[in-house]
């Protein structure tokens, strides 16, 4: 049974594997659905949908034991404030072993303070298609 520790919030849940009533708030086991699971409001403004930063976390231990990034979430997870090489999303994370993250200090405080997703509007932008990734051809043609 995978072990979710939340470091700066001196907690630790476990599950056992396709037994977690699903939240509906990104993927299924993911560090996010995890917590909503366990009552514990890691911020999700964008309902879990690698669209936004605020289910930043950074993993101190297990970085093996989740699921590898993807290009989305790569792309997305780029864009957080005090980004690390152990920087993940918390919806696109999936947990497949035991982990022990931190939760970045504004989303912290977010966090003691009851969660509840902050709605950010049209702040957040949408979710990346393949097309919208494909290189742009833009500006004026080179010169000969
Ligand atoms: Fe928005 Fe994870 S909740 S990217």
């Amino acid at each position: 049974m995978p072990k979710v520790t939340f470091l700066n919030l001196d907690k630790t849940v476990e599950f056992e594997h396709g037994k977690l009533p699903y939240a509906e708030h990104g993927k299924p086991e993911s560090i996010l659905d995890v917590a909503l699971n366990f009552g514990i409001q890691l911020e999700h403004a964008c309902g879990g949908n690698c669209a936004c930063t605020t289910c930043h976390v950074i993993v101190k231990q297990g970085d093996n034991s989740l699921s590898e990034m993807d290009d989305d979430e790569q792309d997305r997870v780029d864009m957080a404030a005090g980004v690390t090489v152990h920087s993940r999303l918390g919806c696109q994370a999936v947990v497949q072993g035991d982990i022990a993250i931190e939760i970045p200090d504004w989303n912290r405080n977010y966090v003691s303070e009851g969660g509840g997703s902050m709605n950010l509007g049209s702040a957040i932008p949408p979710p990346k298609t393949a097309a919208a990734s494909a290189p742009q051809q833009s500006g004026p043609a080179p010169a000969e």
